[in-house]
């Protein structure tokens, strides 16, 4: 018996247009050799939607897409349309809807890439930021008052609750269990003094119901620095909103590169539809031209593949991604190469044989 697993696509805007038509005809082979099938359905939410119509995606997008097994995430934002229009009008309130309080984004030194780091080997450069994916820092909450008077200013507030700290919190201790047993946790308890502290309250917390695995602390800058100069010393890093996605920038950064780093917006009890996206945006700087490194949103794919339970279709994707960097044949610019996204793609889906 074959097992159908039902996809949600919306490529978005720029280069997640590029990537993903490259990802999905990777898993595409991938199914057609382990014998499952993914049956896309694609949606044309983004910036160029909503230019025409003023609206990201339907008032009913969440509903749409609630009976999906996995949504497979391009890219979205374009300019002329403000950021966080396209952001909160599509990717926050999924992440939200869906419960994906999760935002893993594993890096690894990927064979054949080097890392700006001078003499990093792959052992040292191998990591997974959890971030917390529904509260904290991006809130809502707030507003501009004083409009256009001497005395305006602005309010933006951060919501940490119990159950959202502490359930991310717990994910990391349990993957840390998985992985090196190693978790730090990002603070910035010196400078936020209502958040922060509770946080490190609800980190102490759990972490004492983990004495198997190894626990610290550390201020977000200080943890930046680390990172580059001790990356050695981490591996499981768990962190709120905002801070856990600039150092998922920063973590890509010094291993393969924005282009190389995927991620996974999780909903762990699997009530509804995770979704998997690359960490980058929608690159307008290169939009368009075709020369977008696909790797990042393939190995988006294969989290999506574990997840949907086709571990062995999963790694196979994965060993084909790392053979054809090792080969370094068929690379992108950013890889030091000349070849297209559709090149690299395509030297993917046939390296899986
Ligand atoms: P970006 O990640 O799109 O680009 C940053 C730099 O990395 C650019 O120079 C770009 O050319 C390069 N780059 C990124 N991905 C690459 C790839 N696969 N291959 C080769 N080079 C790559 O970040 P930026 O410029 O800050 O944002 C551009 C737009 O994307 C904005 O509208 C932003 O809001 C949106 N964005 C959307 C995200 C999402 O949909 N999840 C995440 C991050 C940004
Ligand atoms: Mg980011």
């Amino acid at each position: 018996m074959t097992d159908y697993y039902s996809i949600a696509a919306i490529p978005g805007d720029g280069i997640g247009v590029d990537v993903s038509v490259e990802a999905r005809k990777v898993l595409d082979r991938a199914a057609e050799l382990h014998e499952f099938g993914l049956q896309w359905t694609e949606f044309d939410w983004s910036c160029e939607r909503y230019t025409q119509t003023g609206a990201m995606m339907p008032e009913d997008g969440v509903d749409q897409l609630a009976k999906f097994d996995g949504i497979f995430l391009g890219a979205v934002g374009f300019p002329g349309v403000p950021d966080h229009v396209s952001l909160w009008g599509l990717l926050i309130p999924l992440r939200r809807a869906f419960a994906q309080y999760v935002n893993l984004r594993p890096v690894r030194l990927l064979p054949g890439t080097r890392s700006v780091l001078e003499g990093r080997d792959a052992a040292e450069l191998e990591m997974v930021i959890v971030r917390e994916n529904s509260e904290g820092e991006y809130s809502a909450i707030g507003g501009r008052h004083n409009t256009g008077q001497a005395s305006e200013f602005v309010l933006q507030e951060s919501v940490f609750t119990r159950v959202g700290v502490q359930r991310i919190i717990r994910y990391a201790f349990e993957l840390a269990r998985t992985r090196s047993g190693r978790v730090c946790s990002a603070t910035k308890s010196n400078g936020l003094i209502h958040s922060m502290p509770y946080w490190d309250e609800n980190f102490a917390e759990i972490a004492a119901e983990y004495p198997d695995v190894q626990s610290e602390q550390c201020h977000v800058d200080a943890l930046a620095a680390r990172m580059v100069q001790q990356p050695d010393r981490l591996d499981v890093v768990v962190a709120s909103n905002l801070f856990g996605d600039i150092l998922s920038d920063l973590a890509a950064a010094v291993t393969g590169g924005l282009g190389m780093a995927p991620s996974g917006n999780i909903n762990p009890p699997g009530e509804y539809p995770s979704m998997f996206e690359a960490v980058h945006g929608s690159a307008p700087d290169i939009a368009g031209q075709g020369i977008a490194n696909p790797v990042a949103q393939v190995l988006a794919g294969v989290m999506m593949l574990e997840h949907l339970g086709e571990p062995v279709a999963a790694r196979a994707v994965n060993a084909a991604v790392e053979k054809v960097l090792a080969d370094g044949e068929v690379a992108t610019p950013d890889l030091g190469g000349k070849s297209t996204t559709a090149e690299l793609g395509t030297a993917i889906a046939a390296a899986l044989g």
